[in-house]
C-alpha cells in the first residue's frame, strides 16, 4: 500500500482525540519548567592575580548565589522558582533582573533589601550581611561581567587565611543553624574540625565515591582549592 493511500484512510478515532488532548495538557502543564537555554559567555580572565577593587563575578559572587540562593527548591536548574535561575553566569543574566552598571534597579540587589518574605534569602534564613550585599552592589555597578582572577596559593593553608573564607564563600549558606544541609553546620571551627575528621569533608570535595559531591550542585573546588583543604586536614585541621 503506498503511503498516500494509508494517508488517506487515516481518520483519528477516540483514542486518537484523548491521546491528543493528554498530550496538549501535559505541554501546557510543564511549559513552566521546561527550562530557558541560555549561552554560557566564556569567564574573563583567571589566570591574573586579583585586584582589590574588582569584584570578581566567578570568584565571589557565584559562590555566594550558589550557596544562598540556588539551592534545591529555590532558584536552582530544577525549581528555578519565580522564573529566576541563579546557577551559572548566563542563567543569572537572563533571568536575575541585572542591569549591569545600575545595581539599585536591578531585581538581584534590590530583593536583598526587601521586608518580610520579600526579602531574599527569604525567612528564616538569614539576611545577606553588608558585606555580602556590598558583592553583588559592586558588581553589578562595575558592568556584572563573567570575570574571574586567580586567587588561590597552596602554601597558605591555616584555618583563619584559608580554610574559614573558603567554606563561608562556598558552604556556609547551605550549612548553618538556619539551613542545616545534611544536619551539618559549617559556621563554626568545631563543626569544620568534625567533618575534616570524620574523612567527609575531603571526600565530598574530591567527588569521591561513596560522599555526596559538594558544593551541592555547584562546579566543584579547583585543584587549587582542594589541595589547600587537604593540607590543612594533613596538619590535623587546627584552629590557626
Ligand atoms: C547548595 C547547598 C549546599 C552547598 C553550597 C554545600 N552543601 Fe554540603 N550539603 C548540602 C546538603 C543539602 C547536604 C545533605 C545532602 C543529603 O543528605 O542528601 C549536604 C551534605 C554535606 C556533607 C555530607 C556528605 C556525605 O557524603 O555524607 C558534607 C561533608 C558537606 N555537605 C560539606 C560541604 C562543604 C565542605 C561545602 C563547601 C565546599 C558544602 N557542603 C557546600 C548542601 C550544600
Amino acid at each position: 500500500m503506498q503511503i498516500t493511500e494509508k494517508i488517506q484512510q487515516y481518520k483519528p478515532g477516540l483514542l486518537e482525540a484523548i491521546g491528543l488532548i493528554l498530550f496538549l495538557l501535559i505541554i501546557a502543564s510543564c511549559k513552566h519548567d521546561i527550562p530557558i537555554r541560555v549561552i554560557e559567555p566564556p569567564v574573563d580572565g583567571g589566570e591574573q592575580t586579583c585586584s582589590a577593587d574588582t569584584v570578581y563575578f566567578q570568584n565571589k559572587v557565584l559562590p555566594l548565589l550558589n550557596s544562598s540562593c540556588a539551592m534545591s527548591g529555590c532558584h536552582d536548574d530544577i525549581t528555578h522558582k519565580d522564573g529566576v535561575n541563579l546557577s551559572t553566569y548566563g542563567n543569572i543574566m537572563a533571568t536575575g533582573g541585572v542591569r549591569p552598571g545600575n545595581p539599585t534597579n536591578s531585581k538581584l540587589y534590590k530583593v536583598l533589601n526587601e521586608t518580610g518574605g520579600d526579602r531574599m534569602p527569604p525567612p528564616p534564613a538569614a539576611p545577606f550581611t553588608q558585606a555580602q550585599k556590598d558583592i553583588i552592589y559592586k558588581w553589578i555597578l562595575q558592568g556584572a561581567k563573567n570575570n574571574a582572577c586567580n586567587d588561590c596559593d597552596t602554601t597558605v593553608f591555616t584555618y583563619a587565611a584559608a580554610i574559614a573564607p573558603l567554606v563561608s564563600n562556598y558552604c556556609k549558606g547551605c550549612h548553618n543553624p538556619a539551613s542545616l544541609g545534611g544536619g551539618i553546620d559549617l559556621s563554626t571551627y568545631a563543626g569544620v574540625k568534625a567533618i575534616a575528621q570524620n574523612g567527609k569533608l575531603m571526600g565530598s570535595i574530591r567527588h569521591q565515591a561513596g560522599f555526596i559531591a559538594m558544593p551541592q550542585g555547584g562546579t566543584k573546588l579547583s585543584e587549587c582549592k582542594i589541595t589547600q583543604f587537604q593540607k590543612w586536614v594533613d596538619a590535623g585541621a587546627p584552629n590557626n
